[in-house]
């Protein structure tokens, strides 16, 4: 299912090549038949789709855009099925072969509020660790990164990336189906690693930052997304049970007190990128995200708030570097 080859080659050139003896075993396991009750039906979908006939170059706009328009009316069809079979697609959008896949989250919202403040990606390389279905690794590919690494133990989303990769003939660009504890520690490789989305859903957050930090070369930097309160002094929210009906966040940091989280990890020039409320245009219900979304988790009554009383979701984005 992975092009094993081309990642270890890629890991080489990033200098990693002491990952192979520890990354083949589980990766053999985690895709292996059984791992997940619909894994053979997601392998038929993949192996249903069409190998793209040349190397994937873009364009870059909002959208990803996989594979060529004249397809005929009849393939147009077969690929829009198989592609339902992988449904929810949360991050998005993408183009596929003219189909307008519209997933639940415009990601290319969050992408605009960070491609203009992290370090140019021009010839970097790049580790997103909670990558999804790598809508964000295909931009940062396009925004030149030399390899990106992405990292996501969910592994319909590890498909829908594989079924995405196989249409675009992508190179360079890989999804693992792992967790960030599972990396060999201290690698100290990457340019750039990015953890957006990820941080609320850690129990130990000081862990995972550590963790973060020791996937960078010194100097490299560290793109941190996350849910934040509003405030200017240090405080944490813990939530009894859900945040916005999700289930697993268990902390939320203000800025001054993920700043000192940072700090704590050994990251320095810590900078807020920015801090955006997260509105109903960016998180949605759509064709191919048919459950609930944004809109069922605030309260109807004050939107600022959600159904459980708490502020209502704002993400911040912050780069820092590791010396
Ligand atoms: C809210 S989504 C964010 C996806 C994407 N990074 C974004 O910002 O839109 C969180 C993702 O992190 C993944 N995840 C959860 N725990 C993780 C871990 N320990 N290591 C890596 N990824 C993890 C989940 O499977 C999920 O796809």
């Amino acid at each position: 299912m992975l092009n094993t080859e081309a990642l270890f080659r890629d890991l080489d050139e990033i200098g990693l090549t002491s990952w192979r003896d520890a990354l083949s075993p589980i990766l053999v396991d985690r895709l292996s038949d059984g791992a997940h009750g619909n894994l053979e039906q997601w392998k038929g979908v993949l192996a249903d789709l069409p190998l793209a006939e040349s190397e994937w170059a873009g364009p870059d706009g909002d959208a990803v855009v996989i594979g060529a328009e004249d397809i005929s009316p009849e393939q147009a069809v077969r690929i829009r099925a198989r592609l339902r079979e992988l449904v929810p697609w949360r991050k998005g959008p993408f183009n596929v072969h003219g189909i307008n896949l519209d997933a639940e989250w415009r990601s290319d919202m969050k992408w605009n509020r960070i491609r203009n403040a992290i370090a140019p990606l021009a010839g970097r390389k790049v580790l997103d660790v909670g990558c999804g279905n790598g809508y964000y690794a295909f931009r940062m590919k396009l925004a030149g990164a030399a390899a990106v690494v992405g990292i996501d133990p969910t592994l319909l989303f590890v498909c829908q990336f594989l079924a995405l990769q196989k249409m675009s003939g992508a190179t360079s660009i890989h999804v693992l189906p792992l967790r960030l504890h599972e990396l060999p520690p201290e690698s100290q490789a990457f340019d750039t690693t990015f953890s957006m989305g990820v941080l609320y859903h850690r129990r130990d957050p000081a862990g995972h930052l550590q963790q973060l930090r020791n996937t960078l070369r010194p100097g490299g930097e560290l793109v941190l997304e996350t849910l934040v309160l509003p405030g200017e002094t240090p405080a944490v929210v813990q939530p009894d049970d859900r945040y916005a009906r999700m289930r697993n966040v268990w902390h939320i940091p203000s800025i001054p007190a993920l700043e000192s989280w940072l700090h704590d990890a050994g990251l320095r020039n810590i900078r807020v990128a920015d801090i955006s409320r997260t509105t109903a245009d960016e998180q949605r219900t759509t064709r191919w995200m048919p459950f609930e979304s944004l809109a069922e988790a605030l309260d109807p009554a004050d939107s600022s708030l959600t159904i459980e009383g708490l502020p209502a979701p704002t993400r911040a984005v912050l780069t820092c570097s590791a010396n």
